[in-house]
């Protein structure tokens, strides 16, 4: 008798998980606890600096070098790339402020208290001297030449930055509505921060991720 054939099992396709979109580095970040003249250096986590309300740097901190644009070598080189292509792609774009020392933050912030109604207003759009990454070389505000605040979010220069700009590291570092909350600040369509390819990538076009959520640090 000829044995009953076994059918054949169908394989049933591995399922591939969907990769969750690694927005943290691998491990926990080390707590900050620079105090002193610590505070002559920013804080870092996997060797990316941060700067913000909790995480100050002191008068002392000056990059090791600022070039012509205000700006570290790296993060020159970067803008230069997007503002090439930008203009490829028939946006005028042009630098507005990069590096700012402590003691212009604290010219422009004392400016700030005196302009707004209140002092949490004041907060809300200037760091206080710093609490400001444009202090690191590493922030870059962009405009057209004619357009300042909010408005160039719907502009071709704003729509093209907040959808190219990590192509040459840089992320759109105040995202809007809810994330002022973890940035403590406004949304600034026009300021760009740079992390380098490697780390903006992870942002990718139109992002709304904070670099807080991305480092972890959400305090
Ligand atoms: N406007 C940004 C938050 C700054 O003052 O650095
Ligand atoms: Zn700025």
């Amino acid at each position: 008798m000829t044995p009953t054939p076994i059918p054949s099992v169908t394989p049933t396709p591995s399922v591939t998980p969907t990769p969750t979109p690694s927005e943290t580095p691998s491990g926990e970040p080390t707590p900050d606890t620079r105090e002193g003249k610590e505070l002559d250096e920013p804080y870092t986590v996997n060797g990316i600096i941060l700067i913000n309300k909790q995480h100050p740097v002191s008068k002392n901190y000056v990059p090791d070098e600022i070039t012509k644009q205000g700006l570290t070598p790296e993060a020159d080189k970067a803008v230069t790339k997007l503002m090439k292509a930008a203009r490829a792609d028939g946006i005028t774009i042009k630098i507005r402020e990069s590096y700012r020392s402590y003691a212009t933050q604290k010219t422009i912030y004392n400016r700030a208290l005196k302009t707004y109604e209140t002092e949490e207003l004041a907060k809300r759009y200037n760091a206080a001297p710093g609490k400001s990454e444009h202090q690191s070389g590493l922030a870059v505000d962009f405009w057209d030449g004619k357009l300042r605040g909010q408005g160039i979010a719907k502009t071709a220069l704003g729509k093209w930055l907040w959808k190219h700009s990590w192509e040459y590291g840089y992320i759109l570092r105040y995202p809007p509505d809810d994330k002022e909350k973890i940035t403590g600040y406004i949304y600034e369509p026009w300021h760009f921060r740079y992390v380098g390819v490697e780390v903006a990538k992870e942002f990718g076009a139109n992002s709304t991720l904070t670099l807080e959520e991305y480092l972890g640090v959400l305090d």
